[in-house]
């Protein structure tokens, strides 16, 4: 049988991690798209050690650079012809207003440039796959978020959290307009989003004390990592979602999002909005 092809990023950490190792219990091909070699190498032998699957293959990239996605993503087409089960997980939260190396605020490029970028660049594979499923890990925090197409860089009014809502909001607009696209070119792949739940991850490790020093009050209350990769799981395995599309998922049951969320019109021109911060065709 034909091995299926999973490809997860931010697969060195966390909720991705998990979700890979549970891909690769199942015996996919993995592809870890992770930014750093020393962290991603030793995940990489741990879900092979504990798996017993060594068809789990490491790449660099890091998400906030367009450059290192279009690279990655060249090397991704060259080693595959198939891409099953696509799930943008990688994510950040930053304290203070950063801009990427592409003049985009930090949380923005990360977050959702990040995926929608890198899904551009593997549509090729998406669209030779059969059933390709694109899952985009959002948060239960888009529906504190806004999005303003003329300030999306949070020039005037940057906070921690507005960045981060405005990014996880971003998740969902681009995951249901994914779906839209899909179904309008006739395109036999689905694309979900969903919450984790909140979990004891690493997630904030890299913000400032205020966000480590909540994290850590909170930790009692969280879900394990394991726990907290079961949508993300559920979302790439079950034949319960085979067909199932432009939903958001909550605990593995399609739940409903903010009225901002289901904005079909604000979803179409935050995709043309990326697709021209990106200097990419906006058609799939
Ligand atoms: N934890 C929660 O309670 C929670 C709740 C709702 C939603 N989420 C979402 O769940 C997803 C996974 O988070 P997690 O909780 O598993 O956190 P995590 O343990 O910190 O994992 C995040 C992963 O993203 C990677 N990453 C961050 N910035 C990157 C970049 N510029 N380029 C490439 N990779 C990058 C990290 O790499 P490094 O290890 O190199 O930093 C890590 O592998 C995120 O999208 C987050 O927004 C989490």
């Amino acid at each position: 049988m034909n091995q299926k092809v999973s490809l997860i990023t931010g697969a060195n950490s966390g909720i991705g991690k998990e979700t890979a190792r549970a891909l690769a219990s199942e015996g996919h091909r993995i592809l870890m798209v992770c930014r750093s070699a020393e962290r991603g190498r030793a995940a990489q032998k741990e879900l092979k050690d504990s798996t017993g699957n060594q068809h789990i293959d490491l790449f660099l990239a890091d998400l906030s650079k367009q450059e290192d996605i279009r690279r990655v993503a060249q090397e991704i087409l060259a080693t595959t012809d198939q891409l099953d089960i696509l799930v943008n997980n990688a994510g950040a939260v930053f304290t203070k207003r950063e801009l990427s190396e592409d003049g985009l605020e930090m949380t923005f490029a990360v977050n959702h440039i990040g995926y929608f970028l890198l899904t551009m660049q593997l549509m090729p594979l998406i669209k030779a796959t059969p059933h390709a499923r694109v899952i985009s890990v959002s948060s239960g925090a888009h529906t504190g978020g806004t999005i303003n197409l003329n300030d999306l860089n949070l020039q005037n009014d940057y906070g921690t959290m507005k960045a981060y809502s405005q990014s996880k909001l971003a998740n969902i607009l681009f995951a249901n307009e994914l779906a839209a696209r899909f179904q309008a070119k006739g395109i036999k792949a689905t694309s979900n989003s969903l919450h984790p739940g909140f979990v004891a991850s690493n997630f904030g490790r890299n913000s400032g004390l205020f966000f480590k020093f909540i994290f850590a009050l909170l930790r009692p209350l969280a879900k394990s990592e394991k726990k907290g990769a079961e949508t993300s799981i559920f979302l790439a395995l079950s034949p319960e979602v085979e067909g199932v599309s432009g939903q958001y998922f909550d605990n593995s049951k399609p739940v409903s999002t903010s009225a901002t969320a289901q904005d079909q019109e604000l979803g179409r021109q935050l995709w043309e909005k990326s697709a021209e911060l990106c200097g990419v065709s906006a058609d799939i």
